[in-house]
């Protein structure tokens, strides 16, 4: 029998069970025929750190994180990527072989990958983006964004106070509107995000005014279930380009497979069929 440890890898979250990133590595490590195990692990907030502290030990190579273990993720890690930090959450740890463990997030690189990939030759200096929603996923959104040129961020939430607290922390390119006028932030916008849970499945439908949608313009939501929400079908009639949330899903797990697995994975149509299942 070879010495050689066979690498582990999983998903943190609380819940967990409903995560489709293990059917998405399990998918690429077949398909590249790379011996490696991905695992659910169900972890409750107060024993986060300690099972982290364990998993090293276990033959793990590192773990992603999901909600609501994100900020603890950081917490943890003795080294942070600048990115990690400005967005001032973690979605992926690396646990190197000096014991140390290293933080990314890599919500901002899949956002901005999907994007690119789903709307060829999209500008983010075409216009102002709208981002609707001030939540962890807003902080990566708006963090890629300004990473990527994008001068103007009409950014719209139901709770005011959380999209002035991005405006401080990201600064003046951050310009906030009142959920009442949502509507307008999208008719100004020639690229629309949806970063809210609304219009996922047992949500509610997002009933911002859409009437502002026009031919040219880029609508994303990070929505995936379903594939195709209000807001894609509207963008679609208006004669947008309309990119779903299942690609971002899809493009931030790269960094993580490829670092702990030792080959880059692609992302593509038999990526997407495995992941739906
Ligand atoms: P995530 O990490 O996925 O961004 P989150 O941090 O819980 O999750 O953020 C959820 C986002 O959806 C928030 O912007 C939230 O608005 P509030 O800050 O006002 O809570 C938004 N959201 C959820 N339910 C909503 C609803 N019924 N109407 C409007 N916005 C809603």
């Amino acid at each position: 029998m070879s010495g050689e440890k066979i690498p582990v890898a999983g998903v943190i979250g609380y819940p967990i069970s409903h995560s489709k990133s293990p059917a998405l590595f399990r998918h690429w490590l077949e398909r590249m025929e790379l011996p490696g195990h991905y695992v659910h692990l169900h972890i409750a907030p107060e024993d986060f750190d300690a099972s982290v502290r364990q998993l090293p030990k276990m033959g793990f190579v590192g773990v992603n994180v999901t909600l609501p273990h994100k900020h603890a993720a950081l917490a943890i890690a003795d080294h942070k990527t600048d990115r990690a930090v400005m967005i001032g959450a973690a979605n992926t740890l690396i646990f190197r072989k000096d014991g140390l463990i290293h933080a990314d997030n890599t919500d901002g690189y899949g956002f901005v990958t999907n994007l690119r990939a789903n709307a060829p030759g999209w500008n983010p200096r075409s216009g102002p983006a709208c981002v609707l929603g001030a939540g962890g996923a807003a902080r990566a959104v708006i963090a890629a964004l300004i990473d990527i040129g994008v001068e103007r961020i009409l950014l719209s939430n139901r709770t005011r106070g959380k999209a002035d607290a991005m405006r401080s922390d990201f600064g003046s390119r951050v310009e906030v509107v009142n959920w009442v006028d949502a509507g307008e932030a999208v008719d100004d916008a020639t690229t629309i995000i949806n970063t809210t849970s609304l219009g996922m499945v047992g949500q509610p439908e997002l009933r911002v005014p859409l009437d502002g949608l026009r031919p040219g313009d880029v609508v994303n939501d990070l929505v995936y279930a379903p594939l195709e929400t209000r807001l894609l079908r509207e963008g679609r009639a208006a004669g947008a380009t309309v990119v779903d949330g299942l690609g971002m899903l899809l493009h931030q797990a790269v960094p993580g497979f490829e670092r702990w697995f030792g080959k880059r994975p692609e992302v593509d149509e038999d990526t997407r069929l495995a992941v739906l299942g």
